[in-house]
């Protein structure tokens, strides 16, 4: 009996874990890269401004906390958008947002790791997480990003690129910075 339970139990304990995993679309690796800091209302608008959005294109808000980029770029510019976030609580408070603005239909929100998620569609990408997070992020970007893709980034340089536009602005006296970067047509996106 012992020689047949012993291997048996790591395998029951992987395939629970695999099976939380496919109900709850979380990978058990998946880790916060940023903690929820809403961006105020004035640089969501600066960083759609920046990101030069055409009706149609498809925006991912990596990390999307209470899906204001999205609501404002679907309000605004008329474009797809797809939140991608983490925390239960968070996503929660974002679908909860977006159906009091009846936008359930034009916004999707991924429950999940924003380093799991398919980019390859995304026309922008708006983040605000950290120097840190952007590094480990930086390489998905490189790899799915078509050309011509812009990255917006609050207040967070990607590290290793040249952004295309810097620009400083104010928020209720408190300076922030956003970063907008253009996915160059080679894959090579390093300064
Ligand atoms: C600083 S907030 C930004 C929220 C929103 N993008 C904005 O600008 O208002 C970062 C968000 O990223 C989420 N987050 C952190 N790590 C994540 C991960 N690995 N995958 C998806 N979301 C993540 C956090 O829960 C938080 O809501």
């Amino acid at each position: 009996m012992r020689r047949i339970c012993l291997p048996v139990l790591p395998l029951l304990l992987f395939s629970s874990a695999a099976c939380l995993f496919g109900q709850s679309g979380l990978s058990p690796y998946a880790h916060s890269l940023a903690p929820y800091v809403p961006s105020p209302q004035n640089i969501v608008d600066r960083m759609l401004e920046m990101a030069n959005l055409k009706p149609g294109e498809t925006l991912y808000d990596l990390g999307c906390g209470d899906g204001r980029v999205l609501i404002t770029a679907v309000q605004k510019y008329h474009v797809h958008a797809v939140g991608v976030e983490l925390s239960d609580k968070v996503y929660k408070r974002a679908l909860d947002k977006i159906a009091t603005y009846g936008l359930q239909n034009q916004i999707k929100v991924i429950h999940g790791d924003l380093l799991d998620v398919d980019l390859s569609s995304a026309d922008v990408v708006t983040i605000y997480l950290m120097r840190t997070s952007n590094e480990s992020l930086r390489p998905r970007l490189e790899k799915l990003l078509k050309p011509g893709a812009r990255v917006i980034s609050h207040d967070y340089a990607v590290p290793g690129w040249k952004p295309a536009q810097v620009e400083e602005t104010d928020s209720d006296s408190h300076p922030h910075t956003v970063y907008l970067y253009i996915m160059p047509p080679t894959k090579a996106n390093k300064s």
